[in-house]
């Protein structure tokens, strides 16, 4: 087998943590290959609720091998604050693994990160004030640090000494003991995790093993296709995986699109289907949309298919994931967004900026529960036919469809890929 890559589709938060965790079980390698702890995946496991940041979703299922790869930035701090979380819900993580080339968050990106969207005022970009763009920031400009730094504290030492003028300069004043001091605590915790991820990788693959790479964000977010300048500093689409762990576009199988059964977005941005009525608010509601990072309210509305179609392309997505369907079973009607008016030839990043209008066609609801099902044909007829309409428009089987956030409520359809998963239920 290869790698399967699982990906957001929309703005971020479609249940991608519930989704590889479902599939880490046909897998030996879960794979995070972009962003850092701006991330929150979720995992439920009977009673218990594991939030992820920068940690793999696949170390709740206990896969042999997590990655925190070569794309990732990270925070030191926070990383060690999830192993001790994870080890303290009794989460094995000794086999969580951080790429010696992951670049590192540290606390002055964090003041810059907040600094800057002070500084933006009014059209501030809603960071979730992780530091992740000032870190990306320091990658290109080849002034940033890595995780295999760790190893050398006085080299460390120097390079940071190097900054400290140019930080000052920008109103950073960088404590250079006490900074150091908190990376020598911290690198004893992390320096144990930390390798060469890519030969790790390749190993497995010879070996014919499953890979999973987790996608962070989602495509609408990516620093290029997504809706700029509100977007991550990172590449969230698929292509971003081979770039971000370090292996070539012909080991991929499939690349399953995680997507929410309507529409989220948390932060600034256009947004064309959002809703500020009641059924935004009852979208809100039932789907429990609160940011996992910062528990800011998500801004909701109906199913972009437009934007779908857009990440179905940039993606070469083969299957979807549909997850939360069972937050519509309330509503007696559903708008789906199937094109925009006033759209112009702009890309779509470009035509939602300059305000193109959603089309809506209107599908029937359901009323119905959908928790309890276990196949396709369990769930009622129109939203068996709300998931129809779906295929139809973007052209891609709905091979999961999620209706509950347990391991159980996770509906696989026959081609769905990674086999082992459909035994695993
Ligand atoms: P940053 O990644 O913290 O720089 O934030 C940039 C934008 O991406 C903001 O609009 C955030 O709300 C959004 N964002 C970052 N990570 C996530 C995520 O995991 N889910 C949803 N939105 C996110």
């Amino acid at each position: 087998m290869a790698v399967t890559l699982v990906i957001g589709a929309q703005w971020g938060d479609e249940g991608k943590g519930r989704v590889v965790d479902f599939l880490s079980r046909g897998a030996s390698v879960v794979a995070r290959f972009g962003g850092g702890s701006n991330a929150g995946h979720t995992v439920r496991v009977g009673d218990k609720t594991y939030k992820l940041r920068i940690v793999p979703s696949g170390v709740v299922a206990g896969v042999e091998h997590c990655i925190i790869g070569p794309g990732t930035v990270v925070s030191p701090a926070a990383l060690v604050a999830e192993l001790d979380t994870l080890e303290f819900n009794g989460v094995d993580t000794s086999r969580v693994w951080v790429s010696d080339l992951a670049h590192l968050i540290l606390p002055y990106h964090i003041e810059m990160d907040k600094a800057a969207e002070r500084e933006r005022g009014e059209d501030a970009l809603g960071t979730t004030g992780n530091g992740i763009g000032p870190a990306y920031v320091d990658r290109v400009a080849r002034t940033g640090l890595r995780a295999g730094d760790l190893l050398d504290l006085r080299r460390l030492r120097h390079a940071l000494f190097a900054r400290t003028h140019e930080l000052r300069a920008r109103g950073i004043a960088l404590d250079l003991d006490a900074t150091v001091a908190d990376l020598a605590r911290q690198a004893e915790r992390i320096v144990p995790h930390v390798r060469d991820t890519i030969a790790l990788l390749h190993e497995q693959l010879r070996a014919g093993r499953n890979v999973l790479a987790e996608g962070a964000q989602g495509s609408l977010l990516d620093v290029t296709f997504g809706t700029y300048p509100y977007v991550t500093s990172s590449v969230t689409v698929a292509g971003g995986a081979c770039a971000g762990l370090g292996f070539g576009p012909k080991e991929v199988d499939a690349v399953v699109g995680v997507v929410k059964a309507y529409q989220t977005r948390v932060g600034g941005g256009p947004f064309p289907t959002e809703l500020q009525d009641h059924d935004g608010a009852e979208l809100r509601k039932r789907g429990a949309e609160f940011g996992v990072v910062t528990g800011r309210p998500r801004r909701c509305g109906w199913l972009d298919l437009v934007a779908l179609r857009y990440a179905v392309q940039i993606n070469g997505i083969t299957h979807i994931a549909l997850t939360k369907l069972d937050v519509l079973d309330t509503f007696y009607q559903l708008s789906v967004c199937t094109s925009y008016e006033d759209a112009g030839d702009a890309s779509l990043p470009f035509a939602i900026a300059r305000g193109a209008r959603p089309v809506y066609e209107s599908v029937p609801g359901w009323l119905k529960t959908t928790v309890s099902a276990h196949a396709f044909e369990d769930l009622p007829y129109n939203a068996r036919e709300y998931i129809s309409f779906i295929e139809r428009h973007v052209g891609v089987p709905v091979s999961y469809v999620s209706i509950g956030p347990e391991r159980s409520q996770m509906i696989v359809r026959p081609g769905a890929p990674v086999a082992v998963a459909a035994s695993a239920r």
